[in-house]
């Protein structure tokens, strides 16, 4: 098989800042909620290749992927500048473990993130097992500015559709509003904030986590956790985390 597949771009959101989500045809191998693929671009005559989670739901189209442009990237910079029409080229076959057949059962689903790693979530919940595994299902959205907060109409529509189900809590880190947490995931888990604004409680007999987004909070969120009780799951020693490192 190659190692690439051309696709076209479709379309390209600019949210806000260095905030972008890409959608894009391609013909690729079936993928997971939760997984990745690489996009590419030939950059002085050589692929360069990153990945990036699908935003959509597997049997949605386009292809979606939600970004944020880095300085000094090889290929951030490149990405934002494309228009509908330009070629783009993505990895075939999809990869990655924060899926939710990872997921042992359980009540209730929470899941975490920070930025970008908002994307893999929405591809979640945009299928049905989630509704149909849990009881509650709980979206935690950490970012810096209230602005950072994308993707609004489509957590207001799972709000509506799943209304009594879902639960979304919004974190801003570095303004105050008048409607999401103040501060970090991690603190708002060990000052109990988070269960009281969700109405749900953390434990280990109910709840499953899945943890992506930027490493230092994925790793704090787990400190966090585990000193109420909750310990990563692996196969072989089922526990109640799930993480994915961002970067
Ligand atoms: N290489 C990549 O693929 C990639 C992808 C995405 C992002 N990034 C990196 O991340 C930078 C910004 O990304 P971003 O806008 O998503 O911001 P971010 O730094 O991930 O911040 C998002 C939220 O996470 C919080 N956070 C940071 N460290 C934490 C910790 N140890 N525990 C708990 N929460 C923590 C931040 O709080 P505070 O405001 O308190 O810090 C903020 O509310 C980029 O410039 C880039 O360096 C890299």
């Amino acid at each position: 098989m190659s190692k690439w597949v051309e696709g076209t771009v479709v379309a390209q959101r600019h949210w806000t800042g260095l905030l972008y989500s890409l959608q894009v045809e391609a013909e690729l191998a079936q993928f997971q909620a939760g997984q990745f693929t690489k996009l590419a671009l030939a950059v002085d005559g050589e692929m360069v290749g990153r990945p990036y989670s699908f935003v959509n739901a597997p049997a949605a189209r386009p292809h979606e992927f939600y970004y944020v442009v880095l300085h000094d990237h090889p290929l951030t910079p490149r990405l934002c500048k494309l228009e509908p029409g330009d070629p783009i080229y993505l990895a075939p076959q999809p990869a990655g473990f924060l899926i939710l057949n990872e997921v042992p059962p359980g009540e209730d689903l929470w899941l975490l993130a920070t930025g970008t790693a908002l994307g893999p979530f929405l591809s979640i919940l945009g299928t049905e097992a989630p509704w149909r595994r849990f009881r509650r299902v709980v979206l935690v959205h950490a970012v810096r500015r209230t602005e950072e907060l994308s993707y609004q109409e489509r957590i207001g529509s799972l709000l509506a559709q799943h209304a009594g189900q879902f639960v979304f809590v919004p974190v801003v880190s570095r303004e105050h509003n008048d409607f999401a947490l103040a501060g970090r995931i991690p603190q708002a888990i060990e000052d109990g904030r988070l269960e009281a604004r969700a109405g749900i409680k953390l434990e280990a007999q109910a709840s499953r986590l899945m943890v992506c987004g930027n490493p230092a909070m994925v790793e704090d969120t787990v400190h966090a956790l585990q000193r109420r009780g909750l310990k990563k799951h692996r196969r072989r020693d089922p526990g109640q985390i799930n993480v994915e490192n961002y970067w």
